[in-house]
């Protein structure tokens, strides 16, 4: 199976040589759109956190999202720190979220001095289960945030999530870092929160290099949230007011522009994400992990389960030492050594899924 499958890879991204093509786990696609972009905006002299190119990226990830409001930000870290600052996080608040995410969601508790608290997946969606959201809230009534996120794209059950936080009376963030492009009952995902975040890292649908994203459908928040990334200066022709502490989070121009030339482009790499996933399904059958009921996914990360650890190792082993990037999901937050005294509910899901789970080629980089 392990060497049917490096060929499989192979034949797809059409590099054969097993010595010398390297396949990544997910690259970017540029072509000239991408050069002239970046080129103009390197002329305009505009290249840092001023420039009519943010203002520009902001509206079109907007209006995509089908948000009123997108606030640009240097990274998806930074604005999902943002958004749960905004959502009145704070010192020694308690957050619950996933044990299965990128550190980026814990790490964004603790730069608010919060404690993260991580409760179980579902096995279907990968995302933090309702079910076991709801038993943890009935009998933990100190509990502020929840941050939800949708793995490798796949939209978790985001509806259900709402209604229970609102049941509780705690905030919801969404973590969208890995789901631009993922749609859950018809509507993007990042509409269920009073503030989102999306990452446009290098391994992203749609990378700006480094940059992130804020999503809002209020627009004080997402005012508050533009003010918080500009050093909450004043505005003013010349004078340097600052009305409370502020951070440096602004998506610089030239990120910007990346941007704007890879969103031109979205719908195509979406839709050959969708075509890799079908011909992975076809090839892996019942053990390719298929988007969720419901949703619309972007199949970011495209992954597939094998039948335990042991398994698992050798597959990566396998494709590894070929030159065919795999990777096995994170380690469980709950089991790193900064979160390993953090509460926690059941976490048999994420334990289960840790265990099988292996992250194969991805890029929408096939001809
Ligand atoms: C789930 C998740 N949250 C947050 C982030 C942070 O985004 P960034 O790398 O842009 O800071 C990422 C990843 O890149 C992520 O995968």
């Amino acid at each position: 199976m392990y060497s049917e499958t490096v060929d499989f890879i192979r034949s797809i991204y059409n590099k054969n040589k097993k010595e010398d093509d390297f396949i990544a786990l997910h690259e970017p696609c540029f072509d000239k759109t991408e050069e002239d972009k970046v080129v103009e905006c390197i002329k305009s002299t505009f290249v840092s956190s001023v420039g009519q190119f943010v203002v520009e990226f902001e509206e079109k990830i907007a209006q995509f999202c089908n948000v009123k409001k997108a606030v640009a930000c240097v990274n998806g870290t930074n604005a999902l720190h943002l958004a749960l600052k905004l959502a009145g996080v704070t010192r020694g608040d308690k957050v619950i979220t996933q044990p299965l995410t990128f550190i980026a969601t814990a790490n964004a508790i603790k730069y608010c001095d919060a404690e993260p608290v991580f409760v179980d997946i579902d096995k279907e969606t990968l995302g933090l289960s309702p079910e076991k959201l709801e038993d943890y809230l009935k009998k933990h009534k100190d509990i502020k945030a929840v941050v939800p996120m949708h793995t490798f794209g796949h939209p978790c059950k985001i509806d259900e999530i709402k209604e229970i936080c609102e049941k509780y009376n705690v905030k919801l963030v969404e973590d969208c870092a890995e789901s631009l492009g993922s749609f859950y009952k018809g509507i993007h995902t990042g509409n269920w929160a009073e503030g989102s975040a999306i990452s446009f890292n290098g391994n992203k649908v749609v990378t700006t290099g480094g940059g992130g994203m804020l999503l809002f459908n209020d627009e004080k928040l997402a005012q508050h949230a533009k003010h918080l990334t500009t050093q909450a200066k004043i505005p003013h022709r010349w004078e340097f007011r600052h009305s409370e502490i502020g951070y440096n989070y602004r998506m610089p121009n030239l990120n910007a522009s990346l941007g704007l030339a890879q969103l031109s482009k979205i719908n195509l790499f979406l839709e050959k994400k969708r075509a890799l996933a079908k011909k992975y399904e076809e090839f892996f059958k019942e053990r390719f992990f298929k988007e969720p009921k419901n949703a619309k996914s972007n199949y970011w990360l495209q992954a597939i389960l094998l039948d335990n650890r042991k398994q698992r190792d050798e597959f990566l082993t396998y494709t590894n030492d070929n030159n065919v990037m795999t990777r096995p999901c994170w380690c469980l937050m709950n089991e790193l050594e900064m979160f390993k005294n953090c509460e926690k509910g059941n976490l048999e899901n994420a334990k289960y899924i840790e265990e099988r789970l292996v992250n194969i080629p991805s890029g929408a980089n096939y001809a």
